[in-house]
């Protein structure tokens, strides 16, 4: 048995995955993406050594190009290629959502600026506007008015890279000063937590601050529906308690950190995501 986990730098999520393989006496290889030179009609070889591979990329592009190669070849990933980009990308886990029923804000999609324009005044103010890939909160705008919406358009459409000609446009959700991060390994919600703030974006990579939330069975019945509508594996579900509609998925990430959500919710979130890698990888692994 031997697995690898794949990224460019060992943060405190991957020194613990590190930590929960040495406990079981696991061979890995900790592969640096940016190395890698992919051959890909010959290079398969060097890597059926690995009886899967868990994606830690930094970089969502790189990770998920690296995975659809790794598929390709007939490696186990985690998570597949197809759930990763899917997930990637704000867009296609929408519709995904919109597919399953799985209640999320309502969102419309526009490209040009006026018809953009149009498209917040339909959904009233407040809206957000996000870009389609991203993460950790960032160039994510809450439009109160009018001219804000006017001159942050005119900036994406100006200003921005190839993914700002997509205008994402959402009705904004008023929540009780926090969200929810639900964390689903397979066919569990294995815990979640509150994400509190004083701002309204509540990333923990924007100081938000974490406790624990009880998994309700029926946050546990939300979570796993909107895992399953995204293809399933280890995935951390961005959850709105709304007032009138009750749950609402927001998002769904397939690289996940965690580093804030053990000590709040006690569950031993490397172990739990190592033991699904093992169940990918075909083989089942006691504790030392
Ligand atoms: N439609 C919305 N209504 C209210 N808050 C939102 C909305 N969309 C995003 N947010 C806030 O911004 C945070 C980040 O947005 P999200 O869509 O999860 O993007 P990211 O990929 O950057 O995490 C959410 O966790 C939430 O706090
Ligand atoms: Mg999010």
């Amino acid at each position: 048995m031997r697995l690898a986990i794949l990224t460019s730098r060992i943060r405190v999520e991957e020194k613990l995955l590190i930590e929960a393989l040495q406990k079981r006496a696991i061979d890995f290889d900790v592969i640096d993406d940016g190395k890698l030179l992919l051959d890909i009609e010959r290079g398969s070889e060097e890597w059926h050594k690995y009886d899967a591979v868990l994606c830690r990329s930094l970089s969502q592009s790189r990770g998920q190009a690296v995975l659809q190669v790794l598929e390709a070849w007939g490696i186990p990933t985690v998570n597949t290629a197809t759930v990763t980009a899917t997930c990637n990308d704000k867009l296609a886990t929408t519709l995904a959502l919109v597919r399953a029923g799985v209640s999320t804000p309502r969102t419309l999609l526009a490209f040009e600026e006026a018809t953009a324009l149009q498209g917040v005044e339909t959904l009233g103010y407040p809206i957000v506007l996000k870009p389609v890939s991203g993460s950790w909160g960032r160039l994510l705008a809450r439009i109160n008015d009018r001219d804000a919406a006017e001159a942050v358009l005119e900036h994406q459409e100006t200003l921005g890279g190839y993914q700002h000609q997509i205008h994402y446009i959402q009705e904004h959700i008023r929540k009780p000063q926090r969200d929810i991060r639900a964390f689903v390994v397979g066919e569990r919600t294995i815990c979640a937590i509150y994400r509190s703030s004083e701002h309204w974006v509540t990333n923990t990579a924007r100081g938000a601050v974490t406790s624990n939330c009880p998994v309700t069975p029926e946050l546990n019945a939300l979570c796993l529906r909107a895992a399953q509508a995204v293809g399933g594996g280890i995935l951390a579900v961005d959850v709105f308690e709304d007032a009138e509609r009750g749950l609402l998925v927001n998002e769904i990430n397939a690289t996940m950190e965690f580093r804030n959500s053990i000590a709040p919710t006690g569950v031993d979130i490397p172990s739990e995501m190592l033991e699904y890698v093992l169940e990918r990888a075909g083989a089942r692994v006691e504790v030392l």
